[in-house]
Order: C-alpha cells, then structure tokens, then sequence
C-alpha cells in the first residue's frame, strides 16, 4: 500500500491560484520538461527563478503552517527537522513521462497542487517501485496531494495527457539532516548517500531514477 496521504481541494488562496495560472512561461516542447526553482530558507533567504520575492515571502506566510501540520500528522518524527521549502513550478509537456521513483530523503514532505489545464492527468501512486497497484489521484484545478515519503511504500510518478501541458506547484519542506533521516527511516546512510549521488546521472542518461 502507499504510504499515508492527503488529499485537499482548493488549497491555495484564490490570489495565488490565479496568479499562478496566469504566470507567463516559456513555451516547452511536448517531449519536455521544465523545472522552475523557487526556494525559502529558514532564516528568509529567497532563491528564486520565476516567482519574486514578495509572492515567495507571501506563499511561506500564508502556508507553512497548515504545511507543517500535515507534516507532524504524516511522520511526526520528521517534523522537527524542516530547514526550508521549495515552491517549483513543474511544466510537464504532453508527452513526457517521468519514471516512478521514491522521492529524495532530503524532503520531508511532498507536495504538489494541480494549477493549469482544467483537465489533465493527476500524480499516479503505486504499491511498489514495479509500478503494481496503480492509482491515480485524479487532476482538478487547485487540488493538493501532500505525502511524506518512505524508502519502500512511497513509489509514483507522473506524466502528460498527450494534448496539453501540465503546469503543477510543487511545494516540498525540506531538510540537509540527512543522517537524521535515515537513522528515523533505518535506512543504510552511506548506500542511499551514493544513490543520491548517482540519481542525477542516471536519469539524464537512462531517464530512470534508482
Ligand atoms: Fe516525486
């Protein structure tokens, strides 16, 4: 089974959605993806790439906390260990598939808000890293899937619709605590270290995540 999750419809704030769906990006191929980073830090440090500061500043304000409770009731052991938070946009075109994978431990929790087409499709979970026991958590404009991962029940993936491009927020909470992490998870520190290390690599070549 998949590791717990959370489902809510209309998660942001009508502001935000809006401004969010009306954001100006660039125009991406069907085969594409494109990946805008916008990062807040602990002590209010802002990375950013399409978003500015103040809608970054506004995004933290208006939702860490709700966030943070959805991390103490998804792996409360977690939940002290947050150091910043990642407000991506994620273009996917209509005919890109991203391979299952289990997400990096340095997130906390995952998240991720449908924004734009009305109609596309959802983040698809699975029971294991086969891909068994499919299930789709359905696309709708402003609905949210938050889930906090484990090694070995958190295996998704997702992908266009084949006619539109798919324009998602992700909204991670994040951590460096990486011995932290695997000490909670009981995970072997130094195999998911070099897994970590190689992912990059090997998705760029083999388009798969380890
Ligand atoms: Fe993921």
């Amino acid at each position: 089974m998949f590791t717990k999750f959370k489902v809510i419809d209309d998660f942001l704030k009508l502001e935000h959605f809006n401004f969010l769906i009306n954001l100006k990006l660039d125009q991406i191929k069907k085969e594409e993806i494109k990946i805008y980073n916008n990062t807040y830090f602990e002590n209010g440090k802002i990375e950013k790439s399409c978003l500015d500061n103040n809608f970054i500043n506004n995004l933290h304000k208006t939702y860490h906390e709700q966030v943070l409770k959805l991390l103490k009731e998804l792996y409360p052991e977690k939940f002290n260990l947050w150091e910043y938070s990642e407000f991506h946009i994620i273009e996917t075109g209509s005919k890109y598939k991203y391979p299952i994978h289990r997400d990096t431990p340095y997130k906390l929790l995952s998240g991720v808000i449908y924004l734009s087409p009305k109609i596309n499709k959802g983040t698809i979970l699975y029971e294991d890293k086969n891909g068994t026991s499919e299930k789709v958590i359905d696309w709708k404009q402003n609905r949210a899937l938050f889930f906090s991962r484990k090694e070995n029940n958190s295996f998704h993936s997702y992908e266009g619709d084949n006619i539109s491009t798919r324009r998602a927020l992700v909204y991670n909470l994040m951590t460096t605590k990486l011995r932290k992490i695997c000490k909670i998870e009981k995970i072997n520190y130094t195999k998911v270290k070099i897994r970590e290390f190689l992912n990059p690599y090997i998705y760029r070549c083999f388009r798969k995540v380890l």
